[in-house]
């Protein structure tokens, strides 16, 4: 149960950003200081902005004319748990659990509720809070879509689209140069914008992490559609896919954050593989960030405002140390706890999956 007699919330946004954190930002503000009354606080760059105490007030004036924007108004960060923060110490570094010092300016600030928009590492660190006595309400956001207990997370849709678009386009040099491209999406370890672009976009292989491919039957698909005068090829490939047995391609490590593994890479590994394998010219293309950014789809502008909206909702209702989700076609919540710690993977007999194959995509097995 959520705290009687709320009349002050804090809101962030942590994490990787996305589109549509706006649309969200602006929801909850919004039915914050239209429907209930309340004051509204914004907490600069996600838990960094609680440790470091930069949290200001939000105004009706400050949250209109940013549903379209992409990115967040408050800034984002995927480096700073507060639970395991580094603190130098002497000449080395050390991390240290700052939370009872995140709670102090939430109550110095009279702050009786914080509302966590993020992906799973937010998650966590939320639900931790909530062990220690914090009201909190959880949005899940990502573009990943790999958060547990939600259909679907906004920035997704944006995400999709973007790889799409970009699918598009490279048809045209694949086309031109008789050339197999292979094309890199994010998605950590969930294939679901792989999927969901390769298949949007016509590719004709799609390699997700759920479905551990093999590379003779990726070049087996190549040759099979050169033999048949069809004399390029598009792969899609999810950051996270990897060859039956092997590993997946680590670009970076980020000491500091939740998960510090960044992936990457894996398209032009791939790419020279398949080169040296088929004897076709061959070229990897990694999206990065692109798909991140940008102006939100309508989707993920309606998906977040009624995200925003549907957790002050609940809030004001008693219900406390919840993440607001998209089920079966309507909005829910579910327990924070049961979400952090956990992943929303890609179902390998999903309907999309069966679908593709059926029209002849190979998944490289
Ligand atoms: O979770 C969103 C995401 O874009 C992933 O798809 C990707 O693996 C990761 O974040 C990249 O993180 P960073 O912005 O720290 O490089």
């Amino acid at each position: 149960m959520a705290k009687k007699g709320i009349k002050r919330i804090a809101v962030l946004t942590g994490g990787g950003d996305c589109p549509g954190l706006n649309a969200v930002i602006r929801a909850v503000a919004k039915t914050a200081i239209n429907k209930y009354g309340l004051e509204v606080y914004g907490i600069e760059d996600a838990y960094l902005g609680l440790i470091e105490n930069r949290i200001h007030p939000l105004t009706f004036d400050s949250v209109s004319n940013i549903l379209t924007l992409g990115g967040t108004i408050l800034g984002s960060s995927n480096t700073s748990n507060p639970f395991a923060f580094p603190m130098p110490i002497g000449k080395s570094t050390r991390k240290r659990d700052v939370s009872d010092l995140c709670i102090s300016h939430l109550d110095k600030q009279g702050i009786d509720a914080m509302i966590c928009i993020g992906g799973d590492g937010t998650m966590a660190s939320a639900a931790a809070f909530a062990k220690k006595g914090l009201t909190v309400m959880g949005v899940p956001k990502t573009i990943d879509n790999d958060v547990y207990g939600t259909d679907i997370t906004f920035g997704f849709n944006t995400a999709v689209t973007t790889a799409t678009e970009a699918i598009d386009k490279i048809h045209t040099t694949a086309s031109s140069h008789h050339r197999v491209m292979v094309i890199e999406v994010m998605g950590r370890y969930a294939g679901w914008i792989a999927l969901h672009a390769g298949a949007a976009g016509g590719a004709d292989i799609i390699l997700i992490p759920e479905i551990p491919y093999q590379l003779d039957k990726v070049a087996e698909a190549v040759l099979a559609r050169s033999k048949k005068g069809r004399r390029f090829s598009i792969i899609c490939i999810a950051e996270g896919a990897k060859p039956k047995g092997g590993k997946m391609v680590v670009f970076k490590k980020e000491a500091n954050s939740p998960d510090p593994i960044r992936l990457g890479g894996i398209c032009h590994v791939v790419a020279d593989q398949l080169a040296k394998m088929t004897g076709l010219s061959c070229r990897g293309v990694n999206l990065g960030h692109l798909q991140r950014g940008g102006t939100p789809t309508p989707f993920d502008r309606n998906m977040g405002t009624q995200f925003g909206y549907h957790a002050l909702n609940i809030l004001m209702r008693g219900v406390a140390n919840h993440m607001v989700v998209w089920k079966n076609g309507s909005l829910g919540a579910t327990p924070i706890s049961r979400v952090a710690g956990r992943i929303k993977t890609v179902p390998v007999n999903c309907d999309l999956v069966r679908a593709a194959k059926a029209v002849g995509t190979s998944f490289g097995v």
